[in-house]
């Protein structure tokens, strides 16, 4: 058996973590999992590969982290490589995948958020609701719904509890409360599977730690999957897509603006995409997740398989080499 690594934190007490259904799948293709926290004193040259997986904690730990996993990637093959890691932390990716054609919902980022800059921001992004999130976070912690009705007590408890965070600044999209969030999973650029997450009435997050209902999308639509696709061979960390008969096309190129997005060495193991429904009901990506998103197994019995087989692909028989 070659033994991997599921890199993973210290305590996964109240999140949802279901990698271990990945486990029998792996093992038939000769993967042994151990499951390991990030900040483990480990010598991670003895996994063939350590796939970053359950990291939830990271985002207030965002050096620690980015300098654990260098010492890992100087030990072993990680996986999504250092360099998509590197680049998907910080959300600001949205800004260039918006540069090249994506339609990702409208996004400003923030040094800090004041009350005085709220006004603007809601007129340069449509002069509806809108939401503010940290720039580098998971699991919705720290957002925040700014609605046209806020006034200046509830703004100014908003902008507290903000704290001088950097922030994404996006029009609040409605659908995310009906519809809900649609997720599509890649592995090895190949559609795996998908699921839809509507929040708890009287919430808009939809992460079941916040109550979310999680269902399976059996037949993702069409558009949502052109959308995924469009956003995963992109720059800046668009590859070649793998199409139904084997054949690659090569990534969407230039930004709008003829301004070339540079390209992320290092192509991803694994991608979620994340969109919700605009008003005009077109999917706007809310998040491409390459660094820990939950890949969600148990909505899928032949997922586990699928990222499985991914993975062999990726690492090659055993005793094959590098
Ligand atoms: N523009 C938006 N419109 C509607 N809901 C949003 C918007 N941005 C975020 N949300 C809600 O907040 C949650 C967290 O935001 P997200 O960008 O996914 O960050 P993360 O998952 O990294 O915390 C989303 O899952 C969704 O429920
Ligand atoms: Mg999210």
């Amino acid at each position: 058996m070659r033994r991997i690594a599921f890199l993973s934190m210290n305590d996964l007490t109240d999140f949802v973590c279901d990698d271990d259904l990945a486990r029998p799948a792996l093992a038939e293709r000769g993967f042994e999992v151990e499951t390991v926290p990030w900040r483990a004193d480990v010598d991670f040259s003895r996994y063939a590969a350590v796939i970053i997986r359950s990291t939830w904690d990271y985002t207030q730990h965002l050096q620690d982290f980015l300098h654990a996993l260098r010492r890992i990637d100087a030990q072993s093959l990680l996986l999504n490589p250092l360099e998509v890691v590197e680049a998907n932390v910080h959300k600001g990716y949205l800004l260039a995948l918006e540069a090249a054609g994506v339609p990702v919902i409208p996004t400003r980022v923030v040094a800090r958020l004041t009350a005085e800059a709220v006004p603007e921001l809601r007129r340069a992004l449509g002069g509806g609701e809108l939401i503010v999130k940290p720039t580098v976070g998971a699991n919705a912690v720290g957002a925040h719904r700014l609605p046209e009705s806020l006034d200046a007590d509830a703004l100014a408890d908003v902008v507290a509890a903000c704290d001088g965070t950097e922030l994404l600044v996006q029009p609040f999209l409605p659908n995310v409360l009906t519809q809900g969030e649609h997720s599509l999973f890649f592995f090895e650029g190949a559609l795996s599977h998908a699921i839809v997450k509507v929040p708890k009435a009287g919430d808009f997050r939809v992460q079941e730690e916040h109550g979310g209902d999680i269902r399976p999308d059996p037949r993702p639509a069409p558009d949502l999957v052109a959308a995924a696709h469009r956003a995963l061979t992109s720059p800046p960390f668009g590859r070649p897509l793998r199409t139904a008969l084997g054949r690659e096309r090569p990534p969407l190129g230039a930004a709008a603006d003829g301004q070339a997005v540079a390209a992320v060495a290092g192509a991803p193991l694994y991608a979620r995409v994340d969109m919700v429904r605009d008003a005009a009901g077109q999917p706007r990506l809310m998040e491409l997740e390459l660094v820990e998103p939950a890949l969600y197994f148990r909505t899928d019995t032949a997922s586990p398989g699928r990222f499985a087989d991914a993975l062999l692909a990726r690492l090659g028989p055993p005793g094959g080499g590098v």
